[in-house]
């Protein structure tokens, strides 16, 4: 690309295009465990550009700010430049993954209210779970503003939650990372199956837990593309 590049993470590369705009290239890459484990799926790229586009657009429908501004092509998007706030915002609405490892919480147990979570983004940590006192000391983010993103949390997951449900699934948790454009705090990264975990009533996993549990990449590939398909019919 014609574009300097600004950084690189484990899916995604960032370009410098104007003053106020970063556009983000989705990789290939499929990574778990930190970043320990690590494939290439044919453009997954893609199919996350384009699933992240579609979850941006419905939060901004509903008066959700996020740094989505539009596509630049098929795999990479267009952006507002933003402050990365290096933590991980988790809401969960059904129990599974690290909660039920760290808690006598059982998998599939209801969280309603949901429960949000906030981690840093440190895999050399294995991101460590935060408080407020944490985020303050660490000059990450205010209280105030951990309550704000909290807010923005709970009404973004009426949102996707609604959306899965129209496609006949279940929204069991999901993760965002919020960025600071003068001194608002508005979602950026993406929203992907990379970033979520969705299932089916009968248990079929449909999001990276596929690929954390050792499925054949085919198999994850062809979940991700249908998950995209099943998207498109309902928003
Ligand atoms: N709107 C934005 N403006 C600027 N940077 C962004 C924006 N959205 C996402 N980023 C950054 O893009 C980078 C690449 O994303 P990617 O998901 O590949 O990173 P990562 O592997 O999660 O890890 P790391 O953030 O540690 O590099 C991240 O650092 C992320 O914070
Ligand atoms: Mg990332």
């Amino acid at each position: 690309m014609e574009f300097t590049k600004l950084g690189e993470g484990k899916t995604k590369e960032v370009y410098s295009f104007d003053e106020q705009h970063v556009l983000l290239k989705f990789k290939d890459t499929v990574t778990a465990g930190d970043g320990a484990k690590v494939d290439v799926i044919k453009d997954k790229g893609v199919i996350n550009a384009q699933t992240s586009a579609l979850f941006f657009r419905a939060l901004e429908r509903e008066g959700i700010k996020t740094h989505y501004v539009g596509m630049y092509d098929e795999r990479t998007m267009i952006a507002k430049r933003l402050k990365m706030v290096p933590v991980e915002v988790v809401l969960r609405n059904l129990a599974t993954g690290s909660i039920v490892k760290r808690l006598p919480i059982k998998e599939g147990e209801v969280f309603d209210p949901p429960i949000v979570e906030f981690f840093l983004k440190d895999d050399a940590r294995h991101d460590p779970m935060l408080n407020y006192h944490h985020m303050e000391f660490l000059k990450l983010m205010t209280r105030k503003e951990a309550e704000q993103v909290e807010e923005v949390m709970v009404r973004a997951n009426k949102v996707l939650k609604g959306l899965v449900e129209r496609m006949g699934l279940v929204l069991y948790d999901f993760k965002l990372e919020f960025g600071r454009l003068g001194d608002e705090l508005i979602i950026g990264d993406e929203i992907s199956l990379d970033s979520m975990r969705v299932r089916d009533r009968e248990g079929r996993i449909y999001d990276k837990d596929l690929y954390r549990k050792g499925q054949p990449l085919e198999v994850v590939a062809s979940s991700y593309a249908e998950f995209l398909e099943r998207l498109k019919r309902v928003v």
